[in-house]
Parts: C-alpha cells; structure tokens; sequence
C-alpha cells in the first residue's frame, strides 16, 4: 500500500543542512497497524506528514497505493489524500470558524457524500464518540480532549483506506484511550484498516502489529509484536 524510498528531510541551517530524516525505507501492507515510537524531535510527526502527503520530502521515492506521489502535482496529492486517508493529528487542528457538526462532516463533503447520507452518517458517530450535546458548539469551547475525539471522529467518518494518528490519546483519560484503542483495534481487525500510529505509550503501541523505532531521524528499529 506504502512504500517510501530513501526519503530525507532537511531543513538548512545557516550554511549547513540539519537531516529531521535521514533515508527512510519503509514498505507497509495493507491491513498492518503499525505504531512508531520515539523520543520528542526523533521526526516522527515529520514522518507520519510526509506519508499523509501533507509535507514534502527533499529526497526519495514515496509511493502510495501505486501512485508514484514524488511525481504528482499538488491537486493530484489532495484528491489521493482526500479518497484514502485519515488524519488525526497532534493538535487537532479542527477548523476554528466550523461547529462540531460541521468538521465531522467535512471529509463526507469531499468526497461527495449526499446530504442526506451526510447526516446520517455524522448523527451516528456523534452518537458513538459521546459528543451528540457539543455538535453545534465550536473548537474553542471544547476541552482538549473533547477536541481530540472530534478530530477522531473527523479521521473515520469517510471510512479511510489508511488512518495515520499523531498521539490520538495524548489529551485523553485512560477510559477514553482505551476505548479509542480498542476502537483502532476493530478498524483494523474487522474492517481492514490499515493504521498507523505515532505514540509515546508502551501500553498503546501494544496494540499495534508491528513497532518501529524512530532515533534521530533514522529507523533503529522494526519489531513484529
Ligand atoms: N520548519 C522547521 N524548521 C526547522 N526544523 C524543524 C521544522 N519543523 C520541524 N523541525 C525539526 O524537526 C525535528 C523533528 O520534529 P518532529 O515534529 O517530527 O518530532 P517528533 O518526533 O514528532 O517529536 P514529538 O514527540 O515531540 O512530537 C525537530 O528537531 C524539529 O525541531
Ligand atoms: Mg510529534
């Protein structure tokens, strides 16, 4: 589904270049949950932006679901983007001037989902994720963990060939991880998802199939759990 060929991030520095990633190699199959581990500045959200296509690498080959993505033009990117993946992202970045309702429901409205279907769809999953009284409130009157479960939901809703989650649980209390987790989990097992997560939690890296080990920049290591 994902290959990615000696992919390097730099950014200059002055006169020299810092590598955020240095030649990457990482081929993933469909239906694998993959949790990548690391310590803060290792590049592991940098790592999880280029996969999603939302950040771009100076080097390498990057193919997903047989698009060769380092040759496509921006538009072509955001189509692949907007029919495969979800996104939930570290901070959350949910859509300040849109209610609840209408964040969740932003991903269906890409890709063309009718109204009435719309609605439906997004009633069900307020009412999965317990949050069916905030729809019409806005980002900024939200908990951040109330945040996270909306951008959790906004991931799923469209049902992605490919979930990438930067620290889904981060701001959540351990009941509301675990449950996002086992949630994950059914994706995974029941409907094919292939996921891969970007976590600090031994606990929750458990639950993925295979654990890969960023350090500065380089994979240090791949472990099948
Ligand atoms: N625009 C930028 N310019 C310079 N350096 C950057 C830029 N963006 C990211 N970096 C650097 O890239 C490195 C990797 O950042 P990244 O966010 O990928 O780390 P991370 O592993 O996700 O860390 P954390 O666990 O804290 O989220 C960091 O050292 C960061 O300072
Ligand atoms: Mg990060």
């Amino acid at each position: 589904m994902l290959s990615l060929k000696q992919i390097s991030k730099y950014y200059q520095n002055g006169g020299s270049k810092v590598y955020v990633l240095n030649r990457i190699d990482l081929d993933v199959d469909k239906g694998e949950f993959i949790s990548i581990m690391g310590p803060s500045g290792s590049g592991k959200s940098t790592l999880l932006n280029i996969i999603g296509m939302l950040d771009e690498p100076n080097e390498g080959y990057h193919y997903f679901v047989g698009e060769p993505v380092h040759q496509l033009k921006e538009k072509q990117r955001s189509a692949l983007y907007k029919q495969n993946i979800g996104f939930v992202f570290q901070a959350y970045h949910l859509i300040d001037e849109l209610t609840v309702y209408e964040n969740i429901e932003t991903p269906l409205i890409y890709q063309n989902v009718k109204g009435s279907e719309r609605k439906a769809l997004v009633a069900d999953v307020l009412d999965r994720f317990n949050i069916v009284g905030k729809k019409d409130l806005f980002p900024s009157q939200l908990s951040g963990g109330q945040q996270q479960l909306v951008g959790i939901a906004r991931a799923l809703i469209a049902k992605p060939k490919l979930l990438l989650a930067d620290e889904p649980t981060g701001n959540l209390n351990s009941k509301q991880g675990e449950e996002i987790m086992d949630l994950f989990r059914k994706l995974n097992q029941e409907d094919g998802v292939t996921i891969i997560q970007v976590t600090h939690s031994e606990k929750n890296a458990q639950y993925g199939s295979r654990i890969i080990e960023l350090l500065d920049g380089a994979i240090a290591s791949s472990t099948n759990v």
